[in-house]
C-alpha cells in the first residue's frame, strides 16, 4: 500500500540518485564529483569543476582547453537579452530578478537546436554576462563585451569593475565558485531536476531555479554577515554588542545550519582561502582581521547564550568575507551564487535525464468533499 504520511518539505524523502555532491552533515562533510572538498575547491580551475560535474572526470588538458572555449563562444549576450537586462537594471529591478528575466531569453543566443548538454554550456556561460551587464547599467557604466583571453571568473570580474582582475582575485573567486556549486537537492536544484523530468529543456530549468534561489530561505545570507561586520567594525566591545543583540532575540548572520551540526565544511575552505586572498594581495587586512575576531566573538555569545546547541560558523560568513575581498558587490551576492551554482543545475539536468523519471509527488486532500453549488446571483 502506498504510504499515506505527508512529509512537509519533504524532509527526510530521498528523491533522486546523484553522483555529484554528498554531504555528511553530522561529520561536516562535503563530497563534490567525488572529491572532498577542500583539495578541489582550492586547486580546481571553475571550467575543470564543470567539466567534472558534467563528465563525472576531470579533464585532460585538451579537453579542458576545447571545453573553455566552448563556454567562451557562448559568453556575448543575445540583443534581446542584452535589452531585457539593461531595462530591468534601469528599472530599478533587483539583480535577481534581472538574472530571471535575462536568463528566460537566452536561448535568444542558441546557435543551433534544442540540445541538453549545448543548453548546459549556454546557461553557465550566459548568467556572468547578465549580472555584469545589470550591474554595469545600473552604477550608469558602459556595458563591456566579454573577453575570449579570460577564464570564466576572470572575464566576470573583468566584466563587472571593467579592470584585468588580479590572479589573487580570480583564484579568490574561483575557490568560492568551487565551493558552492553543488549541495545535494536543495530547493533551486529540485526545481531544475523537476522541470527537466517533464523533457522540458535546460534554459527552462534554470529559469525556475533561479526563482528558486531567488527567496530569502535559500538565496543568501552574506548580505545581512557584511551589515553584521560592518555594525561590529564600529562597535567598542564586539562580543558585548553581540550578546546584546542575542539577548534581543536577534540571529546572528553567517552562523547555524540546518544540515551540519558541527563547522560547515564550505566555511573552512572559504575562510582559508579568505586568509590567502587577504594576506597575499594589499587587500584590507584590517577588515578581513576584524572580521575574524567578530567570528570568535560571536562564537563565543552563541556558545553562552544557547549552550544546548552547536552554532556554528556557516558558509554565508566566509562568503561575504571573500566575496567582499574580490570585489563583488553586496547587492550581487545572491546572483554570484547562482554564477556558481548554474553549474550544479545544468549537472542535475543531464544527470535526471541520464534515466529519466518524471517526477510526480503526491499530495493528500484535506479539504471538503461535498459541498453544494450556489448561482453566482446567490453569493
Ligand atoms: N543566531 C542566534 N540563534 C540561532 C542562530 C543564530 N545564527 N541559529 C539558530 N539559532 C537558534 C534559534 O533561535 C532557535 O532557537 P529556539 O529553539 O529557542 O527557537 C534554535 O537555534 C534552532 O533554530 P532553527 O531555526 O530551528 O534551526 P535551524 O537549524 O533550522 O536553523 C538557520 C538554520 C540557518 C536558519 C539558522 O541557524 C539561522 O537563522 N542562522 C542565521 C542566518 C544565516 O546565517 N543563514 C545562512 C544559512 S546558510
Amino acid at each position: 500500500m502506498a504510504d499515506s504520511s505527508v512529509r512537509p518539505g519533504l524532509e527526510g524523502v530521498l528523491a533522486a540518485e546523484t553522483r555529484l555532491s554528498a554531504i555528511d552533515g553530522e561529520a561536516g562533510e562535503l563530497v563534490i564529483a567525488g572529491f572532498p572538498l577542500a583539495e578541489f575547491a582550492t586547486h580546481a580551475r571553475f571550467e575543470e569543476t564543470l567539466f567534472a560535474l558534467f563528465e563525472d572526470r576531470l579533464p585532460t588538458a585538451d579537453e579542458l582547453e576545447a571545453f573553455s572555449a566552448e563556454l567562451r563562444a557562448n559568453r556575448t549576450l543575445a540583443t534581446g537579452t542584452r535589452t531585457v537586462v539593461e531595462r530591468a537594471a534601469e528599472d530599478g529591478q533587483s539583480a535577481m530578478d534581472a538574472l530571471r528575466m535575462g536568463i528566460a531569453s537566452a536561448t535568444l543566443a542558441r546557435d543551433g537546436d534544442e540540445d541538453l548538454t549545448d543548453d548546459a554550456r549556454l546557461a553557465v556561460a550566459q548568467v556572468p554576462s547578465i549580472v555584469a551587464t545589470y550591474w554595469r547599467v545600473r552604477e550608469g557604466q558602459p556595458v563591456l563585451e566579454p573577453r575570449r583571453e579570460l577564464s570564466h571568473a576572470g572575464n566576470y570580474l573583468y566584466m563587472l569593475t571593467g579592470e584585468e582582475p588580479s590572479d589573487e582575485a580570480v583564484r579568490g573567486l574561483e575557490t568560492y565558485l568551487n565551493t558552492v556549486v553543488d549541495h545535494g537537492l536543495n530547493a533551486s536544484t529540485f526545481t531544475a531536476r523537476a522541470i527537466v523530468s517533464t523533457e522540458s529543456d535546460v534554459v527552462s530549468a534554470v529559469t525556475g531555479a533561479v526563482g528558486a534561489l531567488k527567496g530569502p530561505l535559500h538565496g543568501g545570507a552574506p548580505g545581512p554577515v557584511l551589515d553584521l561586520l560592518e555594525e561590529t567594525a564600529g562597535a567598542d566591545d564586539t562580543e558585548t554588542h553581540l550578546r546584546e543583540k542575542l539577548e534581543a532575540g536577534e540571529r546572528l548572520m553567517g552562523f547555524g545550519h540546518r544540515v551540519y551540526r558541527v563547522r560547515d565544511p564550505r566555511a573552512a575552505v572559504l575562510s582559508s582561502a579568505a586568509e590567502r586572498f587577504y594576506r597575499d594581495g594589499d587587500e584590507e587586512t584590517a577588515f578581513f582581521e576584524s572580521a575574524r575576531e567578530t567570528e570568535a566573538a560571536a562564537l563565543a555569545a552563541l556558545e553562552e547564550h544557547r549552550p544546548d546547541l552547536e552554532l556554528s560558523t556557516n558558509v554565508e560568513f566566509y562568503t561575504a568575507v571573500l566575496l567582499h575581498g574580490v570585489g563583488i558587490p553586496r547587492d550581487l551576492f545572491s546572483a554570484t551564487f547562482a554564477v556558481s551554482r548554474v553549474g550544479g543545475w545544468c549537472a542535475h539536468c543531464l544527470e535526471q535525464r541520464e534515466e529519466n523519471r518524471l517526477i510526480r509527488p503526491r499530495s493528500r486532500y484535506v479539504g471538503e468533499r461535498d459541498r453544494s453549488w450556489t448561482p453566482l446571483e446567490e453569493r
